[in-house]
């Protein structure tokens, strides 16, 4: 039998494959879908649904005895093996809205874990063509080169990212105090608009920090490894680690970790 780490090796590399081809298909269908809204501002398109079948195959061909949790509640792909310990976190598409309107940056995010703990994470910017990719313990890789967290030390030096509320708009006011808080501390913030990508860009040093609330685990569970994988410190607000659950991110190079969860962190009862 395989030891542990060979299969995490082999993983990544059927998983950075996979997302190179899946990014083939969503290139196909830029600028040529239909969009449909399956709850409110909840977009999908036959893209996101043609790659998680593709992305499903595939692993499935690959290693049969996994478990897989994926965004799109496509009926005949429903799973039934929830016992195994392998367990893959896709999401086909994230950052659908982008991907409507054709603006960048959307990625594939593709996650293994094993016993529950993150193992693999593969992110694809596609209209970069930036391949994110970690195995625990063994780094972050941007397009197979080394990369980092940044070495910002304060939050005045700090370019942050996050995401705003659009479907459940129910916190609004305490996101947009929080966020308020955070344009006035740093030197400032953005909305690129698919969170997989933001923890990508976390963890090689283009941002210093990224918060936001209401995340689901295929959105994050790729990108939580890498920034971990680059150096830096992902928790909930209450500095609690491993929030791929949590639905509150708050992810940094770890030196303005505290710094920035103090801003935040009256936000904690969010989807606590
Ligand atoms: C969304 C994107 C976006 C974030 C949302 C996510 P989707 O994923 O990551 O940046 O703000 O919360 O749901 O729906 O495009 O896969
Ligand atoms: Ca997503
Ligand atoms: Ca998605």
């Amino acid at each position: 039998m395989m030891d542990a780490h060979t299969l995490y090796e082999e993983a990544r590399e059927v998983a950075a494959r996979l997302a190179r081809e899946a990014g083939q298909i969503v290139r196909y269908y830029a600028g040529r879908v239909t969009v449909r809204e399956k709850g409110y501002n909840e977009l999908v398109t036959q893209a996101d649904e043609e790659v998680q079948r593709f992305l499903i195959e595939q692993i499935r061909r690959h290693f049969p005895e996994h478990a897989i949790l994926a965004e799109e509640n496509l009926s005949d792909m429903q799973d039934g093996r929830e016992g195994a310990s392998f367990r893959w976190i896709i999401d086909p598409i994230d950052g659908t809205t982008n991907f409507t309107h054709g603006v960048p940056p959307y990625g594939i995010s593709i996650a293994l874990q094993h016993e529950g703990r993150t193992v693999v994470g593969v992110v694809y910017d596609v209209p970069h063509d930036e391949l994110f990719t970690a195995v625990r313990g063994g780094g972050l890789y941007v397009n197979g080169v080394r990369a980092r967290v940044s070495q910002t030390e304060t939050l005045r030096e700090a370019l942050i990212t996050t995401g705003f509320p659009y479907r459940e708009v129910v916190h609004l006011e305490e996101y947009l105090e929080a966020l308020g808080r955070v344009i006035r501390a740093t030197r400032g913030v953005r909305r690129p608009g698919a969170a997989s990508v933001d923890l990508a860009w976390v963890a090689c040093g283009r941002f210093d920090g990224f918060f936001e609330t209401g995340l689901s685990p295929w959105d994050v569970a790729a990108g939580i490894l890498l920034v971990e994988e680059g150096g830096g410190r992902v928790t909930d607000f209450h500095g609690r680690p491993d929030p791929i659950f949590a639905r509150q991110m708050l992810a940094t190079n770890g030196r303005i970790h505290e710094a920035l969860c103090e801003l935040v962190a009256p936000l904690h009862h969010v989807y606590a």
